[in-house]
């Protein structure tokens, strides 16, 4: 038996992933899986881009400015105040830099269970209540130290992304 199985490898390895999101409409959001882990891909509204200019709420974020970790956290072509490309996509893996839940998604703005009151929409990790914005940015006072990762990436077109590589190459 052939204990060579380059798929299987080159999955375990990381290749990157093609994900077509041509047809994504603006507040959907999509997951795939990368090296094991569930990838986010969503697309904001204007509203939801909105909320991610909004000072107030960075004065209640950990890290607005994605400064920690950042080579591994922020790819330089995501530190802005969106965390991706376009501001209207946003990537990011979906696991609470706490301990590893994958977060809900809890685009609604308002009061609702578990969440503030001017809540703006965002992601609450059901497992100890961290909460992240729209671009992946943790809430402060929070068990979670992290924002999100956002995986290098790059559109190809305008229809399709690839997720696990950008202009530098393989993550
Ligand atoms: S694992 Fe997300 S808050 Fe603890």
């Amino acid at each position: 038996m052939s204990t060579f199985a380059p798929s299987e490898r080159a999955k375990a390895a990381g290749a990157s992933v093609e994900v077509d999101i041509s047809g994504l409409v603006p507040g959907e959001m999509k997951t795939v899986e990368w090296r094991g882990k569930p990838v986010w891909i969503l697309k904001r509204t204007p509203d939801m881009m909105a909320s991610l200019k909004d000072t107030k709420n960075d004065n209640e974020l950990a890290d607005p400015h994605s400064e920690r970790n950042k080579d591994e956290l922020t790819p330089e072509y995501a530190r802005n105040e969106f965390r991706s490309i376009k501001p209207t996509i946003l990537v990011a893996v979906g696991i609470c830099s706490h301990l590893g839940c994958s977060p809900g998604t809890k685009f609604q703005p308002g009061p609702q269970p578990s969440l503030p009151n001017d809540w703006e929409g965002g992601f609450l990790c059901p497992c100890h209540g961290s909460t992240f914005d729209l671009a992946g940015r943790v809430y402060k006072n929070k068990p979670a130290p992290d924002n999100l990762q956002v995986p290098r990436h790059m559109f190809v077109g305008d229809g399709k992304i690839v997720i696990g590589k950008d202009e530098k190459g393989e993550a």
